[in-house]
């Protein structure tokens, strides 16, 4: 498709030219005339970026941006990506969250990685509408850390009706005054994966936010740090959550923070007010997520700018999406998968599946198309977001409490809290080497993952 949604917002009134918005997510250039067909270049390169007032900072790039390109398209179309890795290092592209075949997953089980230098072409049909990401698979404390992530927009057919709507990319990076990373890693972020000093909005440091005052405002919201959980609120604002990963809620929640752990997304709407003061804060507030992680103070994210200049006065009602997923049965858990953390006899700290480290964790066998019931306990004394590949699950149960049908709904990334329980079902139906694991990427790289054969 040559012809695209531009930018990051696609509901804008066509009356008055916008001021070029500094959050703008910068699209993939098309080069498919077919409007089914998404086929563009994607090439993993070495770029410089300026956060804030220190100095330049050498990062990882794709297509040169930080966060990424963004990629729209509708459900249905077909994606054709010809990827070049230009890293010193090889690398691959896994694309979170979009059921595809295992070979198009990006991830060492099924594919070399690409050296330097390499190509890879990656195909495959987007099924499902969502707010999808992509990001390397190798090495992924430092390549994601180091600026590799991307957008994937997929809009469905009836998508809830909005004002405004805008993606909105969390990220948090960790710089030395000098502006470059640092090579080490203190055992805090060892522990708890590395929480940056520059918080970071569609890659801007001290980001401000604008909003139309009246607008009904849907913000697409999508975690990328490495091991930060942001537990956000606008203060003063209520909160409509829709939806997250790959669908909506079957009963949208009024609530006044959303925590949203490293690699979920969250699909908020809130009515901008009309007159309050010309601005609002996007605030991260303190969540315990082990080791006292939540003494913290807030902090702010960014600034929410109200433009009262051109009030909505005709704001689009607080919709209420369209559910598509049908409830997966209940049945007996053939394989629970404890998380815990341990320590190696040289002393490092090692992150478990059944108490083994990653290779070396046994493989889950599935039959093709069954629908399998996976109990995932975390036994350790910090939350893990727990990240299954290739296939959406439900949860059915939290600590033996069954999910009620309004909270129901198709997730590939959930946060485990501390000392607690989830019963989750899936139904897999591709088959191939699947990875599952912790989404803090220290805790994946540091032995928290598995495979799941489906054959
Ligand atoms: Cu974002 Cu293995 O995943
Ligand atoms: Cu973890």
């Amino acid at each position: 498709a040559l012809v695209m949604a531009c930018g990051s917002s696609s509901s804008e009134p066509t009356s008055s030219a916008p001021p070029p918005d500094p959050l703008a997510l910068t699209p993939v250039v098309d080069e498919n005339p077919d409007p089914r067909i998404v086929e563009f270049r994607l090439e993993a390169r070495e770029a410089e970026k300026q956060f804030g007032s220190i100095p330049v900072t050498r990062v990882w790039t794709y297509n040169g941006t930080i966060p990424g390109p963004l990629v729209d398209a509708n459900v249905g179309d077909r994606l054709i990506v010809h990827f070049k890795n230009s890293l010193p290092e090889p690398t691959t592209v896994h694309w979170h969250g979009i059921r595809l075949p295992a070979a198009m997953d990006g991830t060492l089980a099924m594919q070399s990685p690409i050296p330097p230098g390499g190509e890879f072409r990656y195909e495959f049909v987007l099924k499902d509408a969502g707010l999808f990401w992509f990001h390397p698979h190798v090495r992924t404390d430092v390549q994601i850390e180091k600026g590799l992530a991307g957008v994937i927009r997929v809009r469905g057919t009836d998508e809830p009706v909005v004002d405004d709507e805008r993606i909105i990319v969390l990220d948090d990076v960790r710089l030395k005054d000098d502006g470059s990373f640092p090579t080490y890693l203190d055992d805090t972020s060892k522990m708890m994966g590395r929480e940056g000093n520059t918080l970071l909005v569609n890659g801007v440091a001290n980001a401000t936010i604008p909003v139309r005052a009246g607008a009904t405002t849907r913000w697409r919201i999508l975690n990328v740090a490495n091991g930060r959980f942001f537990n956000l609120t606008i203060p003063g604002v209520p909160l409509w959550v829709i939806g997250t990963d790959g669908g909506f809620y079957g009963e949208p929640r009024d609530v006044d923070h959303v925590l949203v752990a490293p690699a979920e997304r969250y699909d908020v709407v809130f009515q901008v007010p009309a007159n309050a003061g010309g601005e609002l804060e996007l605030r991260n507030d303190p969540y315990e997520r082990g080791h006292e992680s939540g003494l913290r103070p807030p902090m702010t994210v960014a600034k929410v700018q109200i433009d009262t200049a051109a009030p909505v006065t005709n704001a689009a009602p607080l919709p209420r999406p369209v559910q598509h997923i049908t409830r997966l049965p209940d049945g007996p858990v053939d394989t629970p998968i404890v998380l815990n953390e341990a320590t190696s006899p040289s002393g490092e700290i090692l992150f478990t599946i059944n108490d083994a480290v990653y290779p070396n964790v046994p493989p889950i066998m599935v039959d093709n198309g069954a629908i399998r019931v996976l109990e995932v306990k975390n036994a350790s004394e910090m939350d893990h977001p727990f990240h299954l590949h290739g296939f959406f699950f439900q949860i059915l149960a939290k600590d033996g409490v069954p999910t009620s049908a309004g909270d129901l709904v198709d997730k590939d990334t959930v946060v485990v809290p501390m000392m607690s329980t989830l019963k989750l079902v899936a139904r897999f139906d591709e088959p191939g080497m699947w990875m599952y694991h912790c989404h803090i990427n220290e805790h994946s790289e540091g032995g928290m993952m598995g495979e799941i054969h489906v054959e």
